[in-house]
């Protein structure tokens, strides 16, 4: 250690996976920051409601806390770390750390999906800093890569697989054939899904994610209310074998695209095709791809969650943090964020072509039906399949999502449906995201 360096003091609020894998890895490493960056951490408070939490990670009483005033209000603690989730207490957490003049690091996606320019804006008047590597993509390093490392490009496609629940279960179902149902019980047993699993099935987790890559990304405020989320409850392994038969693989994306009239942001199941790189992204795995139109298209991969591959982020922001402090100066707040206003485009204009998986219904010809319908709304077939059990899947030329979705309405309406839809799913034109890259 140099002469002059000083001790950075680290407060951690949530002991759960990730705050137990942050404990333990700052723990265990310690010394090779010292040795190798010249940085001595050192956990001065850690926080949990759980005492016997504290015990199995063998932290000392003097430092443990199940009240995380008390280290927002400890003057020895520099940088706090949030890992508790959720908005509450969270909001006050990065308010009275802020007020302290303490630095914050989390991995908070749903606090920062909603707010992250106002508590960014707010760090910045208080003259810290907020980092968030951990919120997105867990151990991928995205949030700074897209911040600093490619600010040079204008950003034109984040797309990827940012949940590792619901690639999860499409991969097992799509490796083993099972049902929905049946994967979703297995990964609750395993532990990969929640016992309400509705943030990460329903899109809502994606949402959040790609929201702060987005806002990152093109430096323009877009929130979780701004992306169009649809969740994988609807597929089935039917949909997934007809995929495969297309060439494609069913894959959850979040996808943030910029087009001349704003940004398109939506989460939803979407085929890919099988050659693909994210297409071979399997199990809990996340990857991103980002477009940039001078470094052309980058892929990022890794574990999305999980206590070492999280704490791999979230202590990287601390130690980014930590070298300035301890070479006795101070990380300068970030520039103001999010400078441009762009607009965010409805998804009624979205243009892409569409799965439509169609049942008999009663004497109806699913197909014949099915194809009227579409025709009457502008919507050409390229494409019909017809399965085993005597229904069809259709494949649409690229249709406006508006026009679909009164088609869907027409052919689902209660009152003398022509036909029954069994799902619907989008086919993702690849290619457009790359459209804009400079030339070689
Ligand atoms: N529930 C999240 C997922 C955890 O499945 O990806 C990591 O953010």
């Amino acid at each position: 250690m140099q002469s002059g360096t000083r001790t950075v003091n680290i407060g951690i609020i949530g002991l759960g996976t990730v705050g137990g894998g942050v404990y333990r890895l700052i723990t265990t490493h310690a010394e090779r920051y010292r040795k190798n960056l010249g940085v001595d951490l050192r956990i001065a408070r850690a926080c949990s409601r759980s005492e016997e939490r504290a015990r199995e990670l063998d932290i000392d009483r003097g430092r443990f806390t199940t009240d995380w005033r008390d280290v927002v209000s400890d003057p020895s603690v520099d940088i706090v770390v949030e890992v508790i989730g959720g908005e509450h207490p969270a909001t006050e957490i990065f308010e009275q750390s802020f007020s302290a003049g303490k630095y914050v690091v989390t991995a908070n996606k749903a606090l920062l999906g909603r707010h992250m320019e106002e508590l960014a804006t707010a760090a910045r008047a208080a003259g810290v800093q907020l980092r968030c590597e951990a919120s997105c993509g867990g151990g991928i390093p995205i949030v700074d890569t897209l911040g600093r490392d490619l600010s040079g490009n204008e950003i034109i496609t984040v797309a990827g697989i940012v949940n590792g629940t619901t690639n999860y279960i499409l991969s097992r179902m799509a490796e083993e054939g099972l049902g929905y149902e049946e994967v979703l019980a297995d990964a609750q047993r395993l532990g990969y899904a929640e016992t309400d699993p509705t943030a990460d099935v329903d899109g809502l987790d994606a949402a959040s994610k790609i929201a702060i890559l987005s806002s990152i990304g093109f430096a323009t405020r877009i929130t979780a209310d701004d992306v169009h989320a649809q969740g994988i409850r609807a597929v089935c392994a039917q949909d997934i074998e007809v995929a495969r038969e297309l060439g494609y693989a069913i894959k959850m994306l979040a996808i943030a695209h910029r087009t001349e009239s704003g940004i398109d942001v939506r989460v939803h199941p979407a085929m890919i095709p099988a050659s693909h790189p994210l297409a071979g992204v399997s199990g809990a795995m996340n990857a991103v791809c980002v477009v940039g139109d001078a470094v052309g298209e980058t892929m990022f991969y890794g574990a999305g969650a999980g206590a070492f591959p999280t704490a791999s982020a979230v202590v990287g922001d601390v130690l980014a943090l930590a070298e300035p402090l301890s070479a006795g100066t101070q990380a300068l707040p970030e520039p103001e964020p999010f400078k441009r206003e762009l607009a965010i485009r409805s998804i009624r204009d979205l243009s892409t072509r569409y799965y439509v998986r169609v049942v008999p219904d009663g004497a109806n010809d699913a197909r014949s039906c099915a194809e009227e319908v579409l025709e009457r709304h502008g919507i050409a077939v390229g494409q019909a399949l017809t399965l085993e059990d005597g229904s069809v899947a259709l494949v649409t030329e690229a249709v406006r999502e508006g026009d679909m979705a009164d088609a869907i309405a027409e052919m689902t309406s209660a009152e003398g449906a022509p036909c029954e839809i069994a799902n619907t799913i989008r086919i993702e034109d690849v290619a457009a995201w790359t459209e804009g890259v400079e030339a070689n």
